[in-house]
């Protein structure tokens, strides 16, 4: 992240009660609207597994940029370029269409009442829920920002190889502690990532022309044979053994060296993260606790800004749909 945004972000982060969060913020104007979007999860869950945890990670990438308000959604349009394109997310975000079909099941039922952005908080937990993880009653009630921006995704988000030292600094700024950045990095017990995001892992990590020594011999054989030089870069590997269950292997995987990324890998070899690593390899109760308080504290990000609820999460209302 550029240093010269952040006393700009700092001033602007909000918590939740800028907007008044709370608890069945829906119940008297649309009051199915939790078990509409739970109804449409479970669907994806069987059409692909994966796309539950695609439609998870939307939580991190939206409210990490300017607070959650669905700016992540919203298409490009001839007058801005919006955030589907920036580094962390093009060719990597994905299951754009399950919130286009939870946003038509709910305007069906409820037109202009549901905004994007807490279709997102209620469906990433519904992700994590529906895959054997813990289940948590969400706080309602963010609005549609009417903009987005490439430029602010591309200076915040975190890219797989940054380390625990900047991960803790990075989500220190979102007054997120180390034990919740550790917490919410166990979101990567379901998914997958691309070989695009450890090629230099395998080949040249930091430069030096060589694997992460981090790696465990066996596993690191495993990602070369997915991963060759030549490979087609989406070609996508499992990012802990249990890709589909939402569980606390993925800490015991970076236990044993067994980590996808180098940015979840590093929270072992840390000595500041390591310490939760442990704990929540051998306590998946614990795992589950810290996680739900960090995805509640990742949910109250909020900044100060005009908002709506759109019609349509791709676009902001008013605005031509498909005009290029
Ligand atoms: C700690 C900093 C983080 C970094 C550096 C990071 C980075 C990444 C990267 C590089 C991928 C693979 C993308 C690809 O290769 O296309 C990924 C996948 C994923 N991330 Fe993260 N992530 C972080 C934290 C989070 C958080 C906080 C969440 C959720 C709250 C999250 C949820 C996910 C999920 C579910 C996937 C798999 C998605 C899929 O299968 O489509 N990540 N992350």
């Amino acid at each position: 992240m550029s240093p010269l945004l952040l006393p700009f972000l700092l001033l602007h982060i909000i918590t939740g009660a800028a907007l008044q969060l709370r608890p069945g913020y829906y119940s008297g104007t649309c009051p199915a609207a939790e078990i509409i979007v739970r109804d449409v999860m479970k669907k994806a869950f069987v059409r692909e597994p994966r796309s539950l945890a695609s439609v998870m990670r939307f939580q991190f990438h939206d409210c990490f940029v300017n607070g959650c308000d669905a700016s992540m959604l919203l298409d490009d349009t001839p007058t801005m370029l919006g955030e589907k394109l920036s580094l962390s997310n093009i060719n990597s975000l994905r299951s754009y269409e399950v919130v286009d079909e939870v946003k038509k099941a709910l305007e069906k039922v409820c037109p202009g009442v549901v905004s994007c952005a807490d279709i997102i908080i209620m469906a990433a937990r519904d992700a994590v829920a529906l895959s054997g993880g813990p289940d948590w009653e969400v706080k309602l009630g963010r609005l549609d920002s009417l903009t987005a921006s490439q430029e602010a995704s591309d200076n915040i988000m975190p890219s797989p190889r940054a380390n625990a030292t900047f991960l803790i600094d990075l989500f220190g700024k979102f007054n997120l502690s180390v034990k919740d950045l550790v917490a919410l990095s166990g979101s990567h017990s379901i998914g997958q990532g691309r070989c695009f995001s450890v090629m230099y892992r395998l080949y040249n990590q930091s430069g030096t022309g060589r694997p992460d020594p981090a790696f465990e011999p066996k596993f690191r054989e495993k990602l070369y044979k997915l991963c060759p030089l030549n490979v087609d870069q989406n070609v996508t590997g499992d990012l802990d053994a249990t890709p589909i269950i939402f569980d606390n292997q993925y800490f015991m995987d970076l236990d044993s060296g067994r980590g996808f990324l180098y940015s979840d890998q590093t929270l072992f070899t840390c000595p500041q993260t390591r310490g939760f690593v442990k704990q929540f390899s051998i306590d998946q109760g614990e795992f589950f606790k810290a996680y739900v308080e960090g995805m509640i504290k990742l949910g109250d990000l909020q900044i100060e800004q005009p908002g709506e609820i759109r019609e349509n999460c791709r676009v902001a209302n008013g605005r031509p749909v498909n005009t290029f």
